[in-house]
């Protein structure tokens, strides 16, 4: 089977996720399949949760990118792979595993996919979500308190010390490498039926 790698990188709260879902949406669940960086966060087991708490997220060191590597190798060689499964609750990787399998367009989604080159090398099609600042932290304060067990002061304590400098330092960098930059990201039309046009291009020349 040919596959087409899709990487969809942005700061946090940018819309990743939302135009991920977009194009299993036009595509199908059976043509696209998703890995989500934020699954191969390295496991913490051995830490006390307190610790665990307080560790930089948003550092490109925290992430086991060979695990990720190796899962995205497996599914283009159409092979099925067990994605693990992040939980933001406990701060580490949960037990459970979700089975992944291999589908003609492979999305990959995360704040920092851009920043490994071993990774980067993978994608066909790089995308940035580019959303303002102001719009990412206050989509993150609802989603984090509602969803991941914060609180308001923790949100904006861990945005200042670790999620916005490394932004600056890693993240926004790392838009060079993009081919197509998104102004935000899943809420805008135009550029969606743009990419789904050039996947349904490349999908097609690959079949020939
Ligand atoms: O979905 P989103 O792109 O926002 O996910 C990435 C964010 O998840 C990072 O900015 C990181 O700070 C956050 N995260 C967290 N707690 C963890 C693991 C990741 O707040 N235990």
């Amino acid at each position: 089977m040919d596959t087409i790698v899709i990487g969809i990188a942005g700061g946090t709260g940018s819309g990743k996720t939302t135009l991920a879902d977009k194009l299993v949406e036009s595509f199908g669940r059976d043509e696209v399949c998703i890995l989500r960086h934020d699954n191969y966060y390295k496991r913490h087991d051995d830490m006390p949760f307190e610790e665990r708490q307080k560790l930089n997220y948003d550092h490109p060191d925290a992430f086991d990118n060979e695990l990720l590597r190796q899962h995205i190798e497996a599914l283009k060689n159409g092979i099925s792979v067990e994605m693990p499964i992040y939980d933001y609750k406990e701060h580490n990787r949960s037990n459970k595993v979700v089975e992944i399998k291999p589908a003609p367009v492979i999305v990959l989604e995360g704040i920092l996919i851009f920043d490994e080159p071993s990774i980067c090398t993978l994608m066909d099609i790089k995308v940035f979500v580019d959303t303002d600042a102001d719009v990412r932290i206050l989509r993150r304060i609802v989603r984090d308190v509602k969803e991941r067990g914060r609180t308001l002061e923790s949100v904006i304590e861990q945005y200042l010390t670790t999620v916005k400098p490394m932004h600056e330092q890693f993240v926004e960098p790392s838009k060079r490498r993009a081919d197509i930059i998104i102004p935000n990201g899943g809420e805008n039309a135009v550029a969606l039926e743009m990419l789904i046009e050039r996947v349904k291009k490349q999908l097609k020349k690959d079949n020939i």
